[in-house]
């Protein structure tokens, strides 16, 4: 189980829709008082920022939330319309409606029980989500200002369909806001495909060593939720998904033999 989490994105594609239906059937499951609201390795700053106010109640999910909040890099969504792909079980969705008040956010993703999970879990006026899939996406030419995408695209089935999508779905001006790790020799063809969809690069930046301090400080929390609510012998498959301190995960993010970027794009 715990090659198939390091190695997921070398795994034949007809697997991967699968998998994530039954990672997200695992974890509504286990995480009964819905405890784990995001799926990403987080993020601290390390140069000095202003640390990011949070009510008491998002206080425990920080790492994360400073994921999404670099990734919007102070972008006005205040008025705007924004699809995140890839929503998870919807924390990101549900801070950045909250805390930016865009006009409408919709969160989308290939699971129907996360899906499900949210809209039962979220209540919060702009916000909605909706079943959906990167590389065929159900919104007409040019209907978002924004669009964000966290952790979600490198697996993808076709990447390609997916920037294509994105650009197609952006209003002229709009866009593309995304995080994702890659492996260094994949992200020469990655900026390919994001130039050959027609998006401008407005900035691409390594995070891995904000990534390896957002999980230093995120460890203990992580896996102490994997400890209380995981059966034994999944827990260490969970923890190397999680990232925690001394998994592969972990120590190929610190060597850098796994990096983590962020881009702004623009259509
Ligand atoms: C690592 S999780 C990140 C979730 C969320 N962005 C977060 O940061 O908490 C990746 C998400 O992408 C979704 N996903 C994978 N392939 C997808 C596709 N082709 N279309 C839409 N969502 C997809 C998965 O179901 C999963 O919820």
């Amino acid at each position: 189980m715990t090659r198939i989490v390091e190695k997921f994105a070398e795994l034949p594609k007809f697997l991967r829709k699968p998998l994530w239906q039954w990672w997200h059937r695992t974890m509504n499951k286990y995480d009964s008082d819905n405890a784990a609201n995001f799926m990403n390795y987080g993020y601290e700053s390390l140069n000095g920022d202003p640390r990011l106010e949070l009510t008491d109640e998002d206080e425990v999910d920080r790492y994360c939330i400073q994921l999404y909040d670099h990734v919007v890099n102070k972008a006005d969504l205040k008025g705007k319309k924004v699809l995140e792909v890839g929503c998870g079980r919807g924390g990101g969705a549900s801070y950045i409606s909250r805390y930016y008040k865009p006009e409408i956010y919709i969160g989308m993703d290939i699971s129907e029980s996360s899906i499900n999970f949210c809209n039962e879990h979220y209540n919060v006026d702009n916000l909605s989500f909706i079943h959906g899939v990167a590389e065929s996406i159900p919104y007409e030419n040019n209907s978002f200002d924004f669009i964000i995408n966290v952790e979600s695209a490198r697996v993808y089935r076709d990447i390609q369909a997916f920037f294509n999508e994105v650009y197609r779905v952006l209003r002229p001006g709009g866009k593309l806001l995304l995080a994702d790790m890659i492996y260094p020799h994949e992200i020469e063809n990655f900026n390919k495909r994001i130039d050959k969809a027609g998006f401008k690069r407005i900035s691409e930046k390594n995070i891995s060593s904000n990534v390896v301090a957002g999980l230093d400080k995120d460890s203990e929390r992580r896996e102490y939720l994997i400890d209380t609510k995981i059966p034994k012998f999944l827990r260490k498959s969970f923890k190397t998904f999680a990232g925690t301190v001394g998994t592969s995960r972990y120590n190929n993010f610190a060597s850098g033999r796994f990096q983590y970027w962020s881009y702004t794009l623009e259509k």
